[in-house]
C-alpha cells in the first residue's frame, strides 16, 4: 500500500545510523520521528544533533508509537531478524541493515511475516547503491559491453578519515565490540566474512544482469596473523582484523548461466602496508568490452595519467572514462563517497518505493539469498569443497 509520508523510527544508533538519518532528512517525503537505543546518552545526542523530537530506550515501546509507520533497523546483526519480525507483526514497513539474518529459518520467517502483514521489507545493501555500481549497471543495460561473463572483485581494508569515527564512545558489547563475536555477528566462526560477503555477492549478481550465483568455492586462509602487524592508519582493522576468527582470502563462483563466472579476493598486507589503491576495484568483462571500477576507498587512482573512477573499454570502439565528484566520504578515506552516498541512494530508493507502493530494488528475498550464498562460501572454505547454494541448510552451516 502506498503511504503519503514516511514516518521513520530508527533503532540502533551506532556507526551506520548517521548515514541513514541523513538519507531520510534529505528526502522531502520522509521524516525521522523517533529513535531508539539502549544507550540513553547516545539517544539524546542523536536527537539533539538531528532535531528529532523523541527517543525510546525500548524497541517494543517504539513499535507502539502510532506515528511511526516505518522502522529502520541498524542494530547488531543478531537483532536484525527478531526486530524485523516484530516490526512486521506491528504493521510497520521495514528497512533492515545487512546481514539480514543469522539463520535461514529466521530469514524465511521474516519474509513470510512481511508478506502476511502486507508491509514492505527492504534489506540495506549499500554496495549496489554506490554511484559507481549503478553506473556499471546502466552501461550493462545499455549493451556497452555486450553480455557480461566474468566479474573480478578485489577488496582491501578501509582506511578511516582521521577523527571520523566516534572516538568518544567506548567499544562495548552493544557498540562495535559485538562485530568479531560470532555469536552476535553470525558466521559460525567467520564473523568478518559473514558481515562482508553479502556485499560482494549482491554486487556480483546485480552487475551480472541479476543472474543468480549457483555454486561457490572458497579458500581458507593459512596466514599466521600473529606475525602481521596492522598497517598504519588501519584503526578499523584493530577491531576487524581477522586473526581472531576464520578468514577467507579468495572466493570463486559460478552462476545459473554456465557461461558466467566470478572471483573475489582480498588484498593482503605487504611489508606492513596495503597497496596504495587501498580498496575495492572491480572488473566486469563482457563479450564486447570491459568495465573497470577504481572505486571504494581508492585514493589517487590513475588510468593513463588521468584521475578516473570508472573506465569503459569497448572492443570495437573508443574507451571512455568517468569520474564521480561526490566530495569524498564522511567516514573513510576515499576519492569517492562510496559509503555515505550509497546509503543516501539506498534510502531514496526505499522511501520512493513506499510512496509509490512499489517493491524496492533489494527486498527480503534478496537479503536472504545473499546470506545463503555467504553460508555456502563459509562451508566451502571449512570443508575444502565447492558448495551449491541450493544445498545450504542451517544444519550444515552450524547456525
Ligand atoms: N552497509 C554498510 O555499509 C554498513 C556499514 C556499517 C554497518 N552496517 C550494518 O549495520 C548494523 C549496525 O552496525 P554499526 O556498525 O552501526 O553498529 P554499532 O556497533 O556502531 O552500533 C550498534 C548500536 O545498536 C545499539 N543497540 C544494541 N542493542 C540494542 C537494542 N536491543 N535496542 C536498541 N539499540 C541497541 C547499540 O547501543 C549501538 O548504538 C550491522 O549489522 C552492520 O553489519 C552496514
Amino acid at each position: 500500500m502506498p503511504v503519503d509520508e514516511v514516518k521513520v523510527g530508527i533503532v540502533g544508533l551506532g556507526l551506520v545510523s548517521d548515514s541513514h538519518i541523513k538519507g531520510y532528512q534529505a528526502h522531502p517525503d520522509a521524516e525521522v520521528v523517533a529513535v531508539c537505543d539502549l544507550d540513553e546518552a547516545r539517544a539524546r545526542e542523536v536527537c539533539g544533533k538531528y532535531g528529532i523530537s523523541r527517543y525510546y530506550l525500548s524497541y517494543d515501546e517504539m513499535l507502539k508509537d502510532h506515528e511511526v509507520n516505518t522502522v529502520d533497523i541498524t542494530t547488531p546483526t543478531i537483532l536484525h531478524a527478531p526486530m524485523a519480525l516484530a516490526a512486521a507483526r506491528a504493521g510497520k514497513n521495514i528497512l533492515c541493515e545487512k546481514p539480514f539474518c543469522l539463520t535461514l529459518e529466521e530469514g524465511e520467517q521474516v519474509c513470510r511475516a512481511a508478506d502476511e502483514a502486507g508491509v514492505t521489507l527492504m534489506v540495506g545493501e549499500s554496495y549496489i547503491f554506490m554511484t559507481s555500481m549503478m553506473k556499471v549497471r546502466e552501461l550493462v543495460d545499455a549493451g556497452e559491453i555486450g553480455k557480461p561473463q566474468q566479474i573480478r572483485q578485489r577488496f582491501g581494508a578501509w582506511v578511516e578519515r582521521p577523527g571520523a569515527l566516534e572516538a568518544s564512545r567506548p567499544v562495548t558489547d552493544l557498540h562495535r565490540g559485538w562485530r568479531m563475536d560470532t555469536t552476535k555477528a553470525g558466521g559460525a566462526g567467520f564473523p568478518w566474512m559473514f558481515d562482508h560477503c553479502v556485499h560482494f555477492f549482491a554486487t556480483a549478481e546485480y552487475l551480472m544482469n541479476d543472474t543468480r550465483i549457483r555454486q561457490v568455492y572458497a579458500l581458507k586462509s593459512q596466514i599466521d596473523w600473529d606475525s602481521v602487524a596492522p598497517a598504519d592508519g588501519q584503526a578499523d582493522m584493530n577491531i576487524y582484523r581477522p586473526e581472531a576468527a576464520g578468514d577467507i582470502p579468495i572466493i570463486t563462483w559460478t552462476y545459473d548461466d554456465p557461461a558466467c563466472t566470478g572471483i573475489w579476493m582480498r588484498a593482503e598486507p605487504l611489508n606492513n602496508k596495503y597497496d596504495p589503491m587501498y580498496g575495492f576495484t572491480l572488473s566486469l568483462i563482457g563479450d564486447k568490452g570491459m568495465i573497470e571500477v577504481l572505486g571504494e576507498g581508492g585514493t589517487g587512482l590513475k588510468w593513463e595519467g588521468k584521475d578516473v573512477h570508472l573506465i569503459l573499454h569497448r572492443r570495437n570502439g573508443p574507451t571512455d572514462t568517468f569520474r564521480f565528484d561526490e566530495g569524498g566520504d564522511d567516514i573513510w578515506q576515499s576519492d569517492v563517497s562510496y559509503y555515505s552516498r550509497a546509503h543516501a541512494n539506498q534510502i531514496r530508493e526505499f522511501v520512493d518505493a513506499l510512496i509509490a507502493g512499489k517493491r524496492p530494488r533489494y527486498c527480503g528475498e534478496d537479503g536472504y539469498r545473499a546470506i545463503k550464498t555467504t553460508m555456502a562460501a563459509i562451508c566451502s572454505a571449512r570443508e575444502g569443497v565447492p558448495v551449491k547454494v541450493s544445498e545450504m541448510t542451517d544444519e550444515r552451516f552450524g547456525a
